[in-house]
């Protein structure tokens, strides 16, 4: 009897003291920690293979890419893989109608032939240290929060100063854990970096937007560029003289695939999440603003879908304004679902019930006795503001014609003593802005949009919550289409003809045209009627979760809690797995070429197959990528924990060499940025064996492969 409770205990212990599989974004200079875990769960380095700053490790080898994205050191010529969307801006810039290396891909064949990329930069992080101390230093939990702020910033720039002297890297310190910790960053930033090569758009983006979020996937989301030093391996902007960098390590590439269970992990830079929020505030978040914006958006996605089917330039016009608004759209539904798919937020108020108890279990722990009624009442007073803006960022200025009038505000505001250069200045970028804005415009689109979305601001927003010029709207279809037909900024020519003969005195008249005016009505109402309030709420809020965070961490004393993504570099860890999204719905975890012959279509501009890809297909010419199935494995999903910024992370197998490169997750577990669910929750990679063969066989680019260490 004895020993069987003492059983239980431990198996309650041990169900309370690990983190799920799968979950975690881990600091790796504190990987010491999950070490043990990740060798049971099959990893067969070590915590110091992965980071060191006393020798090589393959943190080494993995970069910060170009501010919002990872990628990884493949050879030792600098050689870097990243996705296909993240080096996507880059390949748009070296594109022209003569050479649309977006529509028919690009490779160097010599050095010669790399592309220079300037505004591109890479960061390599080359040694952590924890300054936590350093930076509270002088505060305690009653300490003012801004005497607190002013407080940390001195401290930082002491540190700062005195680390200057005895380091040539660049210095970034961040707060962890909602600011209970403090971590400094040794970086390394390169900015001669180049474009090697990248497939088609309809390889690298295959499935475009219809498959974004989706699983079963078929994008080959990569491309190729390479880091340049000067001679001494230093960091040099674009110069003929560079050298191609030479990293203190590479990664290894495997071609040996990965069987589902085998453990992988993901070494970048995930961005934000937000994993120890109250259960008040996840409520909000997913079942009141994701489902506003989701409807939303999709209202305007099916406008846009309506014309985009009947002309297809309106198809290309719209193109990237459905991919941004649709990106957010399926992953915000993702969120809500999965939310309540998992009960999310009932198992967050269990938390919070058993969180409350422990927090009255001693006198030293006051500080954390009230902090879930503030939180409610915090939230409960941003509710309304936080709709506002909502409103304002997915209804407003949502209709094309009034964001484009907003861009003259400051024209409009031009008085006869303006310098004339200012003047020139203003209106050479209004030029540009106004040529991007008309390439890409079709008013009927805007048009209904508008109706569409005044109609609905009006319906949810009451009178004292939403911006003045609606509230003298009597016929919605009307106000639009006097309004479409009164302004100037429907009509490319006129505002050209007015740019060319801009004068002082006619800031007046471009004030009053009725979209500049609905524009400043909007931003009004922001400036003075949300955003003290939200200012000021969230300060509270942040001070609250800081100390949630802390009191989090006092009550599982035995739980390793990771930091939320804070877009500095983590190792995050699960198995090669598939999933069941639904009941009686089985995923497997991966795809191949042939699934891309089952979608293709070439009515279907996502769905086009390249002919010299389903010639290979057809000879079955794989050469030694193919999997021992004697398929071209094309991706594969994984239960690592990623979000944003992971996008182009290697993932990498037990040995530490690269399986592949992360690039999105699956649609039912985007709550893993608020709740990590390791049931439904799952990366989505790019197969390396079929980034090589497209490399190899497709492109053609066999001395990339060359350089690259290959483990078969
Ligand atoms: N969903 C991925 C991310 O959040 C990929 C986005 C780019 N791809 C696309 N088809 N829009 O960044
Ligand atoms: N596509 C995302 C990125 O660009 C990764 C997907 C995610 O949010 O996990 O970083």
């Amino acid at each position: 009897m004895k020993r069987l409770s003492l059983f239980i205990t431990l198996i309650l212990t041990l169900s309370v003291g690990i983190a799920k599989a799968g979950e975690g974004m881990w600091i790796p200079m504190l990987l010491q920690y999950n070490e043990k875990e990740m060798q049971e769960m099959g990893m067969k380095i070590t915590a110091e293979d992965i980071y060191s700053i006393n020798h090589s490790s393959l943190k080494d080898a993995i970069v910060l890419f170009g501010g919002g994205c990872t990628g990884e050191i493949v050879s030792d010529q600098g050689l870097l893989l990243t996705n296909h969307h993240c080096g996507y801006g880059y390949i748009q810039k070296h594109s022209s109608v003569e050479h649309d290396y977006l529509t028919n891909g690009f490779w160097a064949m010599n050095r010669g032939e790399e592309l220079p990329c300037p505004g591109l930069s890479v960061i390599f992080l080359r040694e952590m240290r924890d300054v936590t101390a350093q930076v509270l230093e002088g505060i305690t939990i009653d300490t003012p929060e801004d005497e607190r702020k002013a407080k940390i910033d001195e401290n930082m720039k002491k540190i700062k100063a005195q680390i200057e002297k005895e380091t040539q890297y660049k210095i970034r310190i961040e707060p962890f854990f909602l600011g209970n910790e403090y971590y400094l960053m040794l970086n390394e930033v390169y900015t001669d970096v180049r474009l090697v090569g990248c497939p088609p758009s309809n390889i690298g983006k295959f499935g475009g937007d219809t498959d974004n979020w989706v699983w079963p996937r078929h994008t080959g989301d990569f491309s190729v560029f390479r880091v340049y030093a000067d001679k001494d391996g230093r960091p040099a902007d674009y110069g003929k003289d560079n050298v191609p960098y030479k990293p203190a390590k590479h990664l290894e590439i495997s071609l040996k695939g990965a069987e589902e269970g085998d453990f992988a992990f993901v070494f970048g830079y995930p961005a934000h999440t937000n994993e120890y929020l109250p259960a008040v505030a996840v409520d909000q978040e997913a079942n009141l603003i994701d489902p506003i914006r989701v409807d939303l958006r999709g209202k305007v996605l099916d406008i846009y879908n309506k014309y985009q089917e009947q002309d297809p330039k309106v198809r290309i016009q719209y193109a990237a304004k459905h991919a941004n608004i649709g990106n957010g759209w399926k992953k915000w539904m993702g969120v809500t679902e999965g939310i309540n798919h998992f009960h999310g937020v009932e198992k967050k108020n269990e938390f919070e019930t058993r969180f409350q108890e422990w927090a009255l279990g001693a006198r030293n722990r006051y500080m954390y006795i009230d902090l879930l009624k503030d939180f409610k009442k915090n939230y409960y007073d941003l509710k309304p503001y936080e709709l506002a803006y909502t409103y304002l960022a997915e209804a407003g200025l949502r209709i094309e014609l009034i964001n484009f009038a907003g861009r003259f505000a400051r024209l409009s505001e031009v008085t006869k003593d303006t310098p004339q250069e200012e003047i020139d200045k203003m209106i050479a970028s209004l030029k540009t802005a106004s040529a991007n804005f008309f390439k890409d415009y079709y008013e009927p689109i805007d048009r209904e949009v508008a109706a569409m979305l005044l109609n609905e601001y009006l319906k949810a927003q009451s009178a004292d919550f939403r911006p003045a010029f609606l509230n003298d709207i009597k016929d919605v279809d009307g106000y639009v289409d006097n309004l479409f037909n009164k302004s100037m900024f429907t009509d490319e020519a006129k505002v050209n003809g007015f740019l060319d003969n801009f004068k002082a005195n006619k800031a007046k008249k471009l004030a009053n045209d009725p979209a500049l005016k609905v524009y400043q009505s909007l931003i009004g109402f922001y400036r003075n009627e949300v955003y003290d309030h939200i200012s000021e709420i969230n300060t509270n809020i942040d001070r609250l979760q800081r100390i949630y965070m802390k009191g989090q961490m006092d009550m599982q004393p035995d739980k390793r809690l990771f930091p939320d993504a804070n877009f500095t570099l983590r190792v995050t860890y699960g198995k090669v797995e598939g999933f069941k999204p639904q009941d009686g719905k089985t995923y497997k975890h991966f795809t191949t070429l042939e699934g891309i012959m089952e979608k293709e279509n070439p009515d279907i501009y996502d769905y086009v197959v390249e002919p010299r890809l389903k010639e290979l297909f057809n000879n079955k010419d794989y050469g030694r990528y193919a999997d021992k199935d004697g398929k071209m494995h094309v991706a594969f999903t994984a239960s690592v924990h990623t979000t944003g910024g992971n996008s182009g992370s290697p993932i990498l197998n037990a040995e530490g060499q690269l399986l592949g490169l992360n690039f999105d997750r699956c649609w039912e577990g985007t709550m893993s940025d608020l709740i990590y669910d390791p049931d439904i929750c799952r990366n989505i990679s790019v197969d390396i064996r079929y980034v090589l063969f497209i490399i190899d066989k497709f492109a053609g680019a066999g001395h990339l492969i060359d350089e690259m260490t290959i483990v078969e």
